[in-house]
């Protein structure tokens, strides 16, 4: 049975004889051909849906180590800034290990079911009137002082749970993809995946992709080479101005022979309802910053006709009820009976 990263990975990682096994079957999640967009686009296209984490994002995997450690550590708390999914995975972990969550959100600023996560799973929940980049300079001042574990991504720890990903993509593919897109936010899973896919090639030799890491426009303070001040996207999840692994995104890129660039909200929208009404598969406007990313390196040339390219839907859709409704034609056929919906149905099954 599988049982978690910690048990499945454990020789990979930071593991001790101390280290307790925390585990909600994090990772696995499935790598899916992407059957429609890989003829549109002359690719062969893949998701890997991160989405499908017990917390419906891809901090499990770092969750799960960063909290084993503190715990391990002696931790009776732990803290982290968050645009919404990490602090979910915090609060999802933390209960599992028996220990406090502190969370510290940017008001208003995160998605909907996330809020409803952290509420559900017992977080202390602390909300600021500043931007992602201000709470997270709060809890690292914090952690400095008071007796809580800091579990955001400055974490090393994270970054090792987090790379698991990389191993599994290769194991999948029997090889690392010519390309891995990947959202761009405070810039730690780009740099996981890298380290992952390093030490992968490492042990067996299955070879490294190009990493091409997609800020939002409004938020792409690696592509302009400046902090943003006021960052402002859509995806809320990667609404960061000031990048924290910033350097190690960039060694990422340049070792990779890859890119970071930026995609507008419109081509975030755009790859957000094409991958659910094409594929079926329902990411949060986040995550499809890697297909808008996708869609245009193909259009300009940086994804070649044919190459392998695994794309990371880091979070799934249902976290963000709101934009969903917001942002797609709803078409709801109130019907009072039966036969108005027969009839209904005959048009539309006559016009196949
Ligand atoms: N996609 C989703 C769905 C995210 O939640 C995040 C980051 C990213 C991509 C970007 O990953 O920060 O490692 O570059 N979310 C963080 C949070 C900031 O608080 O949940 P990154």
């Amino acid at each position: 049975m599988y049982e978690g990263l910690l048990k499945q990975y454990k020789e990979y990682l930071p593991i001790t004889d101390k280290t307790p096994e925390i585990a909600l079957a994090e990772g696995n999640t499935p790598l899916i051909p992407l059957k429609n967009l890989s003829k549109e686009l002359g690719i062969t296209l893949y998701g890997k849906y991160e989405g499908l984490n017990p917390t419906g994002s891809f901090k499990d995997r770092g969750m799960v180590m960063a909290v084993a450690k503190a715990v391990e550590d002696g931790a009776k708390a732990i803290i982290c800034a968050s645009t919404g999914n990490t602090s979910a995975a915090a609060a999802a972990y933390a209960t599992r290990a028996g220990i406090k969550a502190y969370v510290v959100i940017p008001d208003g600023k995160i998605a909907l079911g996330k809020l409803a996560q952290a509420i559900a799973y017992g977080a202390d929940i602390i909300s600021i009137p500043g931007n992602f980049d201000e709470a997270l300079k709060a809890v690292r001042d914090i952690a400095k002082t008071e007796a809580v574990a800091l579990v955001n991504s400055v974490n090393p720890y994270r970054l090792e749970g987090q790379k698991t990903a990389a191993f599994e993509v290769c194991e999948q593919l029997g090889k690392a993809p010519d390309v891995l897109a990947i959202p761009v936010g405070n810039a730690g899973n780009i740099s996981a995946y890298w380290k992952g896919f390093k030490e992968w090639h490492e042990k067996k030799g299955t070879d490294l992709p190009r990493m091409h890491g997609f800020e939002a426009e409004g938020a792409a303070a690696i592509v302009k080479g400046q902090v943003i001040e006021a960052p402002e996207t859509v995806a809320t999840a990667i609404r960061i101005g000031n990048p924290a692994s910033w350097k190690l995104a960039e060694a990422a890129r340049d070792e990779s022979k890859g890119y970071i660039d930026s995609v507008t909200d419109a081509e975030i929208l755009n790859a957000y309802r094409k991958v659910a009404s094409q594929e079926g598969v329902f990411v949060e406007p986040g995550s499809a910053a890697s297909l808008a990313g996708v869609i245009q390196h193909v259009k300009n040339g940086r994804i070649k006709p044919g190459e392998t390219v695994v794309t990371v839907f880091t979070g799934n859709g249902l976290k963000d009820p709101d934009t969903a409704i917001k942002e797609t034609d709803i078409k709801i056929n109130k019907m009072s009976d039966v036969e108005d919906m027969r009839r209904h149905l005959r048009e539309g099954v006559a016009a196949l």
